[in-house]
């Protein structure tokens, strides 16, 4: 299992550039299911998640081409022939988006069988709305040995009200309703660029959406599409994670390829901390932590608010922020598995239900540590670019299901940082 060694110390200085997002790359992948046309998607990031949704495709008799290059990362999908519309608990227990391809399956093929999906250990996640939104397009659904089946003739439209705001529910929905019969009204849904970007893209491949990116879509479903090309869009958690780098580390970071008006929460966040960041160009920003920085409380809430996924990240800049933060999370259940690692190191935090406390500034000493899921890693790599001497960081395939080749970015603007494969074990490089 791979490791990373980090020396801490270094301000990091010069440019990084963001990869595509994953978020928005996985359902556009599984939106590849609704055509038998071939589905051209440009600047997918070279992340572990996007190898388990080309298996997931691949498994079910799509055609999958996925190549990363210098000017392009691209994939080329054709689901021509869906032989098996299954998505096998091997393939998906490692990643909660699997529950993506119900939608465009029944729609596509009137049947679906998905493994109940696993991913980040944070709180139960249930998928109950998507079920319910398609029991209301007229799916019959049956849950047995670990396995959701879901079938329809053909998906009718239907009034979908969310109880709650959800992400892939909204992308999950959004791609059956594309294909039904008549039109589907969705209330309540998620206003994630994510979801935009799915909206274009299915639009691209002549659905009728109107709405997306508002809390009410409207769509008219037709009984075709066809094949279509979209770029993705840039990833803005990777590009919160780097500009909170910048600010914690003292330095001096242009976070390009970004797309500023989706980092407005963290922009003004970090601002009101006393991080310096200003826009350069359209999808540049730079960040400048040559002050002090100081305390500030902070909310998750659904987009345009502060996201859940930089939380953790928030966090450890609040451990070098003169005084005493509060960090509540609103979206998930135990989504504070990173503090008991960051205390490890020396940071001041304390955990009441949904709000941790943290008074800082505390020096961090740098120590053996745990990732144990994909949003609680990058907190810990934070942590150790400011802690005194070397840490390590266990079980690093957590952050490369997310996060491309981070080490190399890192090292590029003057971090400590390298990958090292089994460096306690028995000398053999795992
Ligand atoms: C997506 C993102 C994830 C991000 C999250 C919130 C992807 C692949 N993942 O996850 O990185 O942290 O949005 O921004 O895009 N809920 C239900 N029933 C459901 C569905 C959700 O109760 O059927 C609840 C969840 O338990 C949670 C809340 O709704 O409390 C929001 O979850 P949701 O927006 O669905 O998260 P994901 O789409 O899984």
């Amino acid at each position: 299992m791979d490791k990373f060694v980090i020396r801490g110390g270094n301000p990091l200085l010069g440019t990084i550039r963001v990869s595509g997002a994953k978020n928005s790359a996985l359902p556009c992948m599984s939106a590849a299911i609704l055509t038998e046309d071939e589905v051209v998607l440009e600047n997918i990031p070279q992340v572990r998640d996007i190898e388990t949704e080309r298996k997931l495709l691949t498994s079910m008799g799509a055609e999958v081409e996925l190549g990363y290059g210098r000017a392009q990362h691209r994939t080329t999908i054709c689901c021509r022939t869906l032989s098996d519309p299954v998505a096998k608990y091997e393939i998906v227990k490692t990643m909660r988006a699997s529950s993506l391809v119900l939608g465009p399956l029944v729609a596509r093929c009137g049947v679906a069988r998905v493994a109940q999906p696993g991913g980040c250990a944070i709180g139960d996640r249930p998928i109950d709305l998507h079920l319910k939104g398609l029991e209301l397009m007229g799916a019959t659904i049956v849950q047995e040995h670990g396995y959701l089946e879901a079938r329809a003739q053909r998906l009718k439209g239907a009034h979908i009200v969310f109880d709650k705001v959800t992400v892939t529910g909204t992308e999950d929905l959004l791609m059956a309703a594309v294909l039904a019969e008549g039109e589907t009204l969705m209330e309540n849904c998620a206003l994630e660029p994510e979801v935009t970007d799915l909206a274009a893209l299915l639009t691209a491949m002549g659905a009728c959406i109107q709405g997306a990116g508002t809390s009410t879509i409207h769509v008219q479903g037709v009984s075709k599409l066809h094949g279509a090309k979209r770029r993705i869009h840039p990833d803005r958690i990777e590009a919160g994670t780097f500009l909170i780098a910048g600010a914690i580390t003292g330095g001096d970071l242009v976070v390009a390829n970004c797309q500023p008006a989706h980092l407005s929460a963290v922009i003004s966040k970090l601002e009101a901390c006393g991080a310096r960041i200003e826009a350069l160009g359209p999808d540049s920003l730079r960040v400048r932590g040559d002050g002090p920085l100081h305390e500030n409380d902070v909310s998750t809430e659904e987009y345009p608010g502060f996201p859940t996924d930089m939380q953790a990240q928030y966090m450890a800049l609040a451990t070098q922020a003169e005084g005493t933060s509060t960090v509540k999370e609103n979206i998930f259940e135990n989504r504070f598995m990173h503090v008991g690692e960051m205390v490890r190191m020396g940071a001041n935090i304390r955990v009441d239900g949904r709000t941790a406390t943290v008074r800082g500034k505390t020096p961090l000493s740098a120590a053996a540590v745990m990732c144990s899921d994909l949003r609680a890693s990058a907190p810990l790599i934070l942590a150790a670019l400011v802690a005194d001497g070397e840490s390590i960081l266990d079980r690093v395939y957590h952050v490369d299901r997310g996060y491309e080749r981070i080490e190399e970015k890192l090292r590029g603007v003057g971090a400590q940082i390298r990958r090292m494969g089994n460096v306690f074990g028995n000398g053999k490089k795992a």
